[in-house]
C-alpha cells in the first residue's frame, strides 16, 4: 500500500512535469516543434500560391470564353425566335392557299378584277402585285396558264414596279411590237401570252384579270 501510494506520488510529480513542458511555451523541443510545422505549413502556403498564380490565367481565360459563348447564345436564341416567327408566317400564308418560290410566297387569285382591286387585295394580305426580278420568277408567273395582273405601272412614259424600282430593260419579257399602248390609256402590265416566254402586254387599268399577290419572307 505504501509503495502504491508513493508510486502514484512519482508517477502525478512525472505528470504535473511534462504538463509543465507542455505548457511552458519556451519549452525548447516544444518551439522546434512549433518551427517545424510553421516552415512546413509556409512550405504550403507557397505551393498553394504557386498553383493559384497558374490557375489566374485559365479562370480569365473560361470566363472570356463564357462570355463569348453568352454572346453566342443570344445571337442563336435571337436567329432562332426569327424563324420561328418565319415559320409562323410561312404556315398561315400556306394555310390560306399561297405557295413557297425562291424567298417569296405567291398566291394566284381565284376571281378576276382590275388593277387597282388586284393590287388593294394584295395589300390588304401584307403583299403586293407580282414583281419579276428575272427569267425563272416570270417562267413561274406564266405557269399559272392565266391572264394575270403584275405589279407593273406607266408613270409618266416609264414604267415602274410596285417597290418603286424602274423596270430594267434586260429583265423585262414583253410581247413582240409590245408595249404598243393601245388607244392610248394602256398604263398597266398584265402576263397576256402565258404560253411564250415573252408574255408581257400593256392594257388598260380598268380591263379584268387574275393576279399573283407576291410577299418576300427571305
Ligand atoms: C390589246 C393590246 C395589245 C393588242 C395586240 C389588244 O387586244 O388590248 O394591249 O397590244 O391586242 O394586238
Ligand atoms: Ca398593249
Amino acid at each position: 500500500m505504501t509503495k502504491a501510494i508513493s508510486d502514484l506520488n512519482v508517477s502525478h510529480k512525472k505528470l504535473l512535469g511534462q504538463q509543465k513542458g507542455v505548457l511552458c511555451p519556451c519549452n525548447p523541443s516544444m518551439i522546434q516543434t512549433c518551427n517545424a510545422e510553421k516552415a512546413l505549413l509556409n512550405k504550403r502556403l507557397s505551393s498553394c500560391n504557386l498553383q493559384l498564380k497558374s490557375v489566374l490565367p485559365q479562370r480569365d481565360s473560361l470566363h472570356q470564353q463564357v462570355n463569348v459563348l453568352r454572346s453566342q447564345m443570344a445571337s442563336v436564341t435571337k436567329q432562332r425566335d426569327t424563324l420561328q416567327s418565319q415559320m409562323n408566317v410561312f404556315a398561315k400564308y400556306q394555310n390560306d392557299g399561297w405557295q413557297y418560290f425562291r424567298g417569296s410566297l405567291y398566291y394566284m387569285s381565284t376571281t378576276t378584277a382590275n388593277w387597282q382591286t388586284s393590287r388593294d387585295y394584295c395589300v390588304s394580305k401584307g403583299a403586293d402585285l407580282v414583281i419579276i426580278n428575272d427569267a425563272a420568277e416570270n417562267n413561274f408567273a406564266r405557269g399559272f396558264k392565266q391572264g394575270i395582273w403584275l405589279g407593273l405601272y406607266k408613270e409618266g412614259s416609264r414604267w415602274k414596279w410596285v417597290d418603286g424600282s424602274y423596270l430594267s430593260s434586260s429583265v423585262s419579257y414583253w410581247i413582240p411590237k409590245e408595249p404598243n399602248n393601245t388607244g392610248g390609256r394602256e398604263d398597266r402590265v398584265e402576263i397576256q401570252y402565258f404560253n411564250y416566254f415573252n408574255c408581257w402586254n400593256d392594257s388598260p387599268q380598268t380591263n379584268k384579270n387574275y393576279w399573283i399577290c407576291e410577299k418576300k419572307v427571305v
